[in-house]
């Protein structure tokens, strides 16, 4: 559905001077850097997957998506959407494809919900009967019957959302780009938000890419990530693989009393990738495998040579294993 081949974009930094002068100076110096959004990216993503496209801020993810989307035109390697090159039948390619940019809207600033959706079925040629039974569900789906005739300026950044997530779907798209779709939203629009794309993906087989930094967008929606930094791939593989990973580890938090000194990290006799203990200040973090250990064992040992004030036990979550991703690189 998706093929993605050496695909690079690089933008051209003109050089800028400070102040009034320096601003003179900019109009006319030629001088610039390179810098390279999106570096030989490679990918495939088939029919009816759902992906989580992420990375940190800056690292590429929407110039990615601009050119999945026909927006922008990369420096080498190429894209295929549905069997089109986007930004070379950019036309033909709208009509496969729907796009959400949570940071703005496609809406008509000026018009009810109403009339952008009456324009959109015009732009999009949508046969009479299908525009009424799918308008029909997306507003039941994301709740939009008690603002459809509130011009889109006056309304709330949740309803826009809602408004502009069943915008991209009249047409019913194969494909669904949304960029950061739930940003800034409450944890009920999320919801709502969340469970619609789910729907969406799951009853119509619409192939979701999406970029977000709210992880649970991924744990709820995706069955697949794809983690990029500074352009690059750094992971891919799939959310079940990722689950298994993180559901292996338990933490075990302790908080020493003062005055007491931790030696070294011998404190448990096994490989380190078994189990793992980290000595900071007055706190002695252990991480361990959870088939391979017993709570009670690892709490007993250190209860056994330390005075310990506090303990807290932590499961090791979806963040942690992104995290050390994200800084593994
Ligand atoms: N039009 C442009 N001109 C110059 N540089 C750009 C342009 N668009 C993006 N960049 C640069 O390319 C890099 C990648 O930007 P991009 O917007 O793709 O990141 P992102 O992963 O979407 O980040 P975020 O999580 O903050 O949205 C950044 O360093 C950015 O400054
Ligand atoms: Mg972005």
């Amino acid at each position: 559905m998706i093929e993605v081949s050496g695909l690079s974009k690089e933008f051209k930094i003109y050089k800028k001077y400070e102040g009034f002068k320096g601003a003179v100076k900019s109009l006319f110096s030629s001088e610039y850097s390179v810098k390279k959004a999106v570096d030989d990216m490679n990918f495939h993503i088939d029919e009816g997957e759902s992906v989580g496209y992420i990375g940190v801020n800056g690292a590429g993810k929407s110039t990615t998506i601009k050119m999945m989307t026909g927006i922008l035109t990369p420096s080498h390697g190429y894209c295929k959407v549905n069997g089109l090159v986007p930004y070379e039948n950019r036309k033909v390619n709208a009509k496969n494809i729907g796009v959400v940019f949570g940071q703005r809207t496609q809406l008509w600033w000026d018009l009810p919900v109403s009339e952008s959706m009456n324009i959109l079925r015009d732009i999009y040629d949508i046969p009479h009967a299908q525009f009424k039974s799918k308008l029909g569900y997306l507003k039941e789906l994301l709740g939009l019957g008690e603002f459809y005739l509130t011009p889109v300026r006056n309304l709330s950044l949740g309803q826009k959302m809602r408004a502009d997530f069943a915008a991209s779907l009249l047409h019913e798209p194969k494909v669904l780009f949304l960029d950061e779709p739930t940003i800034g939203l409450d944890l009920l629009v999320k919801d709502n938000i969340r469970s619609a794309i789910r729907h969406v993906n799951e009853t119509m087989k619409t192939t979701v890419i999406l970029t977000t930094h709210d992880l649970a967008d991924i744990e709820e929606i995706c069955s697949k990530i794809i983690v990029i930094d500074d352009g690059k791939k750094v992971y891919e593989g799939s959310v079940a693989d990722l689950k298994k990973q993180y559901n292996k580890y338990k933490l075990v938090k302790f908080e020493l009393k003062p005055g007491q000194t931790v030696s070294n990290n011998s404190l448990f006799n096994a490989s380190s990738d078994d189990i793992q203990t980290i000595v900071e200040n007055d706190y002695i973090t252990v991480q361990f495998l959870r088939d391979k250990f017993e709570i009670a064992d690892i709490v007993s040992t250190v209860l056994s040579k330390f005075q310990i004030r506090d303990i807290t036990i932590e499961e090791q979550g979806m963040e942690d294993i992104v995290k050390a991703i994200y800084q593994r690189k």
